[in-house]
C-alpha cells in the first residue's frame, strides 16, 4: 500500500470504530495533517451527527467548515469527548512525537480537555525510543536564540522552522535528543522560559492507537 493509502485506511477503520459511539450532543476534537484530513473526509461522509468540533489549527478549520461542520471556540466548550489526531512518532508506552505540521499547542490543548485521545498513523511512526524524528518546540520569537542556547545545554541541536504558527510563534526543530524519559523531557523543555510548548505529548498521552499496516491490516492498541 502506498503511503496515502495507508493513512486513508487507518482513517476509515478508526472512523468506523468511533461512529458506533458518537451522540449528537458531542464535541469533537479534530487534529491536524494529512492523516487526520483521511479522518474529516469519513466524517463528511456519515449521516452520524455530533454538535461540533474544536479545532487544532487553522487549517483543519477551513476543512471542517468547507464540509460545513460547525467548528466552536475552544473556550465555549465544557468538554470534549474525543480528541483524534495523527502523530510524528510513537513509544510503546504511547508518548508521542507531534508538531511537526506545527499545530502542537493548540493539539495538547484540545488533548488535555478530551475524555479520550484516540491517535492514528501508519507503522512508520512507531519507535522504540522517541526523538529521531526532530522535536518540535513552539517558543515565542523574541526569545528563539536563548531557548535554542538552553536545548543545546540539554544535548539538542535546534534549527529555526521558517514560518510561524498559528499563534505567531516560531518553531525550533531540535534533533539529537535521545527522548528515553518522555515525562521528564516534556516537563524539562517546558520549563525553559521562553518555550510555549514541547512537541512531546507524554502527560497526555492517547488511550487508544490505531496503526495501519503495510499488509492492509488495522491494529487497534488500547493502552494502560
Ligand atoms: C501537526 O502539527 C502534527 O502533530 C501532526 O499530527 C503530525 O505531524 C502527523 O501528521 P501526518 O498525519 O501528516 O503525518
Amino acid at each position: 500500500m502506498s503511503p496515502d493509502e495507508l493513512k486513508k485506511n487507518v482513517a476509515k477503520v478508526a472512523f468506523l470504530h468511533l461512529e458506533q459511539q458518537i451522540q449528537p450532543n458531542w464535541v469533537l476534537g479534530v487534529g491536524t495533517g494529512s492523516t487526520i484530513n483521511c479522518f474529516i473526509d469519513c466524517l463528511t461522509q456519515s449521516s452520524q451527527t455530533f454538535a461540533s468540533a474544536v479545532s487544532s489549527s487553522v487549517q483543519t478549520t477551513e476543512r471542517l467548515k468547507a464540509y460545513n461542520i460547525n467548528v466552536v471556540d475552544i473556550n465555549t466548550v465544557p468538554e470534549v469527548m474525543v480528541y483524534i489526531d495523527g502523530a510524528d512518532e510513537v513509544d510503546p508506552s504511547f508518548a508521542l512525537i507531534k508538531g511537526g505540521g506545527g499545530a502542537l499547542t493548540r493539539e495538547k490543548i484540545v488533548a488535555s480537555m478530551a475524555n479520550k485521545f484516540v491517535c492514528i498513523v501508519d507503522e512508520s511512526k512507531l519507535v522504540d525510543c522517541l526523538g529521531e524524528f526532530p522535536v518540535p518546540v513552539e517558543v515565542l520569537p523574541l526569545a528563539s536564540h536563548p531557548v535554542a542556547t538552553q536545548l543545546s545545554k540539554l544535548g539538542g541541536h535546534a534549527k529555526l522552522r521558517s514560518g510561524l504558527t498559528d499563534n505567531g510563534n516560531c518553531i525550533l526543530d531540535v534533533s539529537g535528543l535521545e527522548i528515553d524519559e518522555p515525562d521528564y523531557w516534556e516537563r524539562t523543555i517546558n520549563d525553559i522560559p521562553g518555550v510555549v510548548t514541547a512537541g512531546i505529548f507524554s502527560l497526555h498521552r492517547p488511550q487508544e492507537i490505531f496503526v495501519a499496516t503495510a499488509d492492509g491490516s488495522v491494529d487497534h492498541r488500547v493502552g494502560p
